[in-house]
C-alpha cells in the first residue's frame, strides 16, 4: 500500500528584482539564497536533524555557472552533512515542482521518510537562456523565432483570443492581491528575511517581495511597449519579471511526522506532467491539468483553490478558461495572494513556491478547502500539475 506524503513546512526568500543596480539581492549569489532557506527550514523544525534527511531535490532551470549543481553546492557550502545526497533537477520552469514530485513519489513508495524539495533561480547572475545551445536540427522542426518565451506568449494570446483588456485585469489583481496579502502579513508564514541591499546600497533585512507595484494603474498598463512583437499585445506588465529567489519544503511520510510531533495541513494526491507544442509552451498547464482531471475523474468544480503560475497573463488566462477554473480576473479561487506577474518568477523555483503558497492559502485563507491544485508551464513545451488534499 502506498504511504502518504505530507507538507510539514515550506519557506522561501523574498523575491528580488534581478537588476544590477536596483535589485535588493544584487550582491547575493544563488547558493546563498538557497542555503538561507535550508537554514530556515531546520531552524523552524528543530525536531528534524539534517542527518536524517533521505535526500534533497532542488529545481533550477539554468544549471550553468553559479547554478551548476546548485542543490549540492549550496548544501555543502551551508555546512550540511556530506552523506546526505542531493539532486539538482531541470524541467525548465516546472523544475521546482518536479523536485517535489521526486520526493513525494519516493515517500509514497517507501523509499525514505524525510525529504527536502525546493527550487532556486538567480536571473541576474545566471541570465535566462545563458549558455544554451539548442541543436540545429530543432530548427528544422520549429521556427527559431517562435521558441523564445515572449513570442510564445504572443501566440497564445492570439490563438486563445486573450485581449489586452483581459490581461490588464489579470495583472491589476495580481498586484492588488499580492499587496493586500503582504500588508496583512500573510507572507510571514512563508517568507524568511534575508540580508540584501537597498537601491542606495545600505544593508537591510529583506522581508518582502520587490516586484509588487503598490501604484498599479490600468491606464498606465494600456499603453506600454510590446518588446516581443511589433504591434503585439504582451508588455512587461503582462510578463513575469526577471527575479532572484529560492524556496524549500520539508516533505515527510505522515507517520514519521506524527512520530516527531510535527503538524501538517496537506497531503500529496497526485502529480502529472504533460508536453505541448513548444511554440505555445504557456498552454502546458492546460494539458497537464486536463490529464490529471481525466486520470482522477475530477472536474474544475472539485478544485477549491488553485495556484497557477503567471508566466504571462495570456497563458495563465487561456489555461484557466479552457479548464473551466476561471473566466476573468478577479479570480474566485486562483492566485488569491497574487501571482508571478506581481510576486516574480525565479524560473526553476516557482513550481515549488506555488505549492508553498497553496499550502498557506488553504490553511489560513480558505481553511474549509479540501482540494488544491498547483500548475505551471515550462519552456520548450512542458506542463506540470500537482494535486493536494487537506488531511
Ligand atoms: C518583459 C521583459 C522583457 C521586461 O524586462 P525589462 O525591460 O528589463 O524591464 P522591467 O520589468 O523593468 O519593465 C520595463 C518597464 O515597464 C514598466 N512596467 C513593468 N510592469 C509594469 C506595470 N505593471 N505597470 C506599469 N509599468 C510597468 C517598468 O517600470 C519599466 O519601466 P521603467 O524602466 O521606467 O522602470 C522581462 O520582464 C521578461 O523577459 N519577462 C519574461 C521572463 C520570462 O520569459 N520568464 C519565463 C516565463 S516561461
Amino acid at each position: 500500500m502506498l504511504k502518504e506524503c505530507v507538507i510539514v513546512d515550506g519557506v522561501r526568500t523574498p523575491n528580488g528584482r534581478a537588476h544590477a543596480e536596483k535589485g535588493w539581492f544584487r550582491k547575493r549569489t544563488p547558493d546563498e539564497l538557497l542555503t538561507a532557506v535550508y537554514d530556515a527550514l531546520f531552524e523552524r523544525n528543530k525536531a528534524v536533524n539534517p542527518e536524517e534527511v533521505e535526500a534533497v531535490f532542488i529545481g533550477c532551470a539554468n544549471q550553468i555557472g553559479m547554478q551548476n549543481d546548485i542543490g549540492r553546492l549550496a548544501w555543502l557550502a551551508g555546512g550540511y552533512p556530506e552523506d546526505i545526497p542531493t539532486n539538482t533537477i531541470n524541467q525548465q520552469c516546472p523544475s521546482g515542482m518536479s523536485a517535489i514530485e521526486h520526493a513525494a513519489r519516493a515517500i509514497r513508495c517507501g523509499e525514505g521518510e524525510i525529504f527536502v524539495a525546493g527550487g532556486v533561480e538567480d536571473m541576474l547572475n545566471v541570465k535566462m537562456g545563458m549558455g544554451m545551445e539548442p541543436p540545429m536540427r530543432l530548427y528544422e522542426r520549429y521556427n527559431p523565432m517562435e521558441l523564445p518565451m515572449g513570442p510564445t506568449a504572443e501566440k497564445v494570446a492570439e490563438k486563445w483570443n486573450v485581449s489586452v483588456e483581459d490581461m490588464i485585469e489579470v495583472a491589476y489583481y495580481s498586484h492588488k492581491n499580492a499587496a493586500a496579502a503582504r500588508d496583512a502579513g500573510k507572507f510571514a508564514h512563508e517568507i524568511v528575511p534575508v540580508e540584501g541591499h537597498t537601491e542606495e546600497g545600505e544593508k537591510f533585512m529583506v522581508d518582502r517581495d520587490q516586484w509588487i507595484r503598490d501604484n498599479i494603474s490600468r491606464e498606465q498598463m494600456a499603453g506600454m511597449p510590446t518588446p516581443f512583437k511589433e504591434n503585439g499585445v504582451i508588455t512587461a506588465a503582462f510578463s513575469s519579471p526577471l527575479t532572484q529567489g529560492a524556496c524549500a519544503l520539508l516533505l515527510m511520510e505522515r507517520g514519521k511526522a506524527d512520530e516527531l510531533g510535527l503538524s501538517y495541513h496537506l497531503r500529496y494526491r497526485a502529480g502529472v506532467m504533460a508536453g505541448c507544442d513548444p511554440t505555445v509552451m504557456g498552454i502546458g498547464p492546460l494539458n497537464a491539468v486536463s490529464k490529471l482531471f481525466k486520470r482522477y475523474n475530477l472536474t474544475a468544480d472539485d478544485i477549491d483553490v488553485v495556484e497557477l503560475n503567471e508566466a504571462f497573463a495570456s497563458q495563465a488566462l487561456a489555461c484557466l478558461r479552457e479548464l473551466g477554473l476561471e473566466e476573468n480576473a478577479p479570480f474566485k479561487k486562483t492566485n488569491l495572494w497574487g501571482g508571478a506577474l506581481a510576486l516574480g518568477h525565479p524560473l526553476g523555483e516557482s513550481g515549488a513556491r506555488i505549492v508553498i503558497t497553496l499550502n498557506n492559502v488553504m490553511k489560513y485563507e480558505r481553511p474549509e478547502a479540501k482540494l488544491g491544485l498547483a500548475s505551471l508551464c515550462g519552456g520548450f513545451g512542458n506542463g506540470n500539475a500537482t494535486l493536494w488534499e487537506k488531511v
